[in-house]
């Protein structure tokens, strides 16, 4: 969505419509470095950077996005080592992403400026659902449906919650999630999809571990009701619209 760039300041609570047009004229405001004298000039919010005075303007308001991370990118906002998941999306909205997702694994992340949103689908009260698909180093038990439905101890003080597994057969639709190289183990038993209801540290990997299992690749599917969409490509981020607060509410 474009707007002209007075509106976009006014909206940014830079000054009243007119007090930024003198800005603008003055020469005062650039656009992605570019100093522009017109105020009916448009802008793109989420790809443009505006600076007034070199300072680069924030907007107001909340924005989330949906981000299909891709494998070797860490859930930071700042990192001396790797790269961080911050360099996939705009960089002037405060953002910061909600909880964590391990440096090789790769999709649904969100990253926001609305602390109020990333508490509600954080909270360890909430149990909101993620679902994961992951590759595992040998064919899964049915043994393990039961075992995690259960609650598994993982050396944390508590078991897991329960979660649910569901183990894919070769035509499970979650398969074309797969990266090529491991459409190969489709219909060997390796593919499982597991919905946790906590964010333990690893808990994924942890969970197969503590079975007997590795997981080789793991790819988060959902957070919550939102669902990756096939169509949104590693690496790329879209602006999602959040469910009312209900829908976080905690499970009977
Ligand atoms: N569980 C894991 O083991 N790793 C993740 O990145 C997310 C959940």
């Amino acid at each position: 969505m474009q707007i002209r760039l007075d509106k976009f300041l006014a909206d940014a609570g830079i000054g009243t419509r007119s007090e930024v047009k003198n800005l603008i004229k003055r020469k005062a405001v650039t656009i992605n470095g570019i100093c522009v004298a017109k105020p009916e000039m448009k802008v793109t919010p989420d790809a443009d950077e505006v600076a007034v005075n070199g300072n680069l303007v924030t907007m107001r308001g909340s924005v989330t996005y949906m981000l299909h991370k891709p494998a070797g990118y860490v859930c930071a906002v700042k990192d001396d080592r790797f790269p961080t998941v911050m360099e996939l999306v705009p960089q002037n909205r405060d953002l910061f992403p909600v909880g964590r997702l391990d440096k090789d694994t790769e999709g649904l992340l969100l990253i926001t400026n609305d602390g109020g949103m990333a508490h509600r689908m954080l909270s360890p009260h909430r149990h909101v659902d993620k679902t994961y698909l992951a590759v595992l180093d040998h064919p899964a038990e049915k043994a393990y449906i039961t075992l995690f439905s259960a609650g598994v101890d993982i050396g944390d003080e508590t078991p897991t919650l329960p979660a649910r597994l569901m183990i894919c057969d070769g035509e499970s639709p979650e398969l074309d999630y797969l990266p090529k190289e491991y459409r190969i183990y489709a219909g060997s038993g390796r593919v499982a999809l597991l919905t946790i209801h906590e964010g333990r540290y690893h808990q994924v990997k942890r969970m197969f571990h503590a079975v007997g299992n590795e997981v080789l690749y793991l790819k988060r599917l959902s957070f919550g009701s939102l669902v990756l969409p096939l169509s949104l490509k590693k690496g790329e981020a879209i602006c999602v619209e959040l469910p009312k607060p209900e829908m976080f509410l905690k499970r009977p």
